[in-house]
């Protein structure tokens, strides 16, 4: 069974108030040695419904998570600005910031990685709430369990300790932690990415049923866009820290704009799910060639125009900017190829 198969949500288009607006939102970080620095994160500028998914995808480096990170101020960014719930918070003081946490969380890529081995699951999924002084231990044990009800995993899991689950379950338990301080906004980074793929279809199927159930807003991080498709109202593409695309998923999947989003829809295979969307004539394939530049040395002009098939003078003279298109997209390209 592939993921999308396994898949089963109808997205409709939220209409909610503007929960996340970031505007110019860069993280540099200096080499050492070196006057430059390297741009992880370069421009960006997104807005994020109440209830929408926006999923963000590029290649590995690209600065998924390090975006991630500046949207929900666990990074410091290095200039711009980031709006949460009509606040702005990325200047806020830590004082200032502590009663705004709470209602932003992330998931992170490898629950492995991310659980500390030695504490038991209950306590895991507690710690957000010993943090916001959610009650005493009782309050704090009852919730834990609702939690763990939530995300599908058994009371009796709550004593038992990491490494005596499968990958998918301890995906389950940071997800429980992720949701104990009832976040407007989760930030999953690569969820699914370090889970076998017949389970990514049940993660996905619960964060599509979490969000249903609670209202949820998430920015899902992924490489691959066989995943977010089928999760993501709207998807934003990354090459070297900026955004080169950003459009609702079926436009953006039918009909890419920027070569870079055509080159990596070149890479998914062709998804035979029965619907009438996929019956159109096979798409024009990009094969990528050359190595992404480094964040520490971009090229001039547009970042993509080192390895773009259509580049030309002006592509190295001039940075396209992320502009709107008639059909309201937005893409950051001199010769886009969907309006
Ligand atoms: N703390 C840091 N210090 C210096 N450089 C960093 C730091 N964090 C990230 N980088 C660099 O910033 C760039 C973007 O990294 P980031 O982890 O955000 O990419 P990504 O798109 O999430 O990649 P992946 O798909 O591998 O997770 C990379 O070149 C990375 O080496
Ligand atoms: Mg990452």
């Amino acid at each position: 069974m592939t993921v999308e198969e396994g898949v089963t949500v109808d997205r409709v288009a939220p209409d909610g108030e503007i929960l996340l607006r970031a505007t110019d939102v860069t993280k540099h970080y200096p080499v050492r040695g070196r006057r430059q620095v390297l741009r992880a994160v370069d421009g960006v500028s997104l807005e994020v419904r109440g209830g929408e998914t926006l999923g963000v995808v590029g290649e590995s480096g690209c600065g998924k998570s390090t975006l991630g990170r500046c949207l929900v101020r666990l990074t410091e960014l290095t200039s711009g600005r980031v709006e949460f719930d009509g606040q702005g918070i990325s200047t806020l003081s830590t004082r200032r910031l502590r009663p705004v946490r709470p209602g932003m969380q992330l998931v992170f890529q490898d629950p492995q990685a991310s659980l500390n081995p030695r504490r038991r699951a209950g306590d895991i999924a507690a710690e957000p709430l010993l943090v916001h002084r959610y009650g005493d231990a009782a309050a704090v044990r009852r919730k834990v369990g609702e939690l763990f009800d939530v995300v599908g995993l058994a009371a009796a899991h709550l004593d038992r300790y990491p490494h005596e689950f499968s990958g998918g379950q301890r995906q389950r338990i940071g997800i429980a932690r992720a949701l104990a301080t009832s976040p407007k906004l989760v930030v999953a980074d690569e969820p699914v990415s370090a889970l076998d793929v017949s389970i990514q279809a049940q993660v996905l199927n619960l964060f599509a049923d979490l969000q249903e159930e609670f209202g949820l807003t998430y920015v899902f991080i992924a490489h691959d866009l066989g995943v977010v498709r089928h999760v993501s109202d709207r998807i934003a593409v990354m090459y070297l820290g900026e955004i080169v695309e950003l459009a609702g998923t079926e436009a953006l999947y039918s009909d890419p704009a920027h070569p870079y989003t055509q080159a990596l829809l070149s890479a998914v295979p062709d998804i035979d799910d029965g619907s009438p969307t996929e019956e159109g004539p096979p798409r024009e394939r990009i094969i990528l060639t050359g190595e992404v530049p480094s964040p520490a040395d971009k090229p001039t002009g547009c970042p993509f125009r080192t390895r773009c098939p259509y580049a030309q003078e002006r592509c190295a003279a001039e940075r396209p900017r992320l502009a709107v298109t008639a059909s309201g997209r937005q893409v950051a390209c001199h010769y886009p190829l969907a309006g």
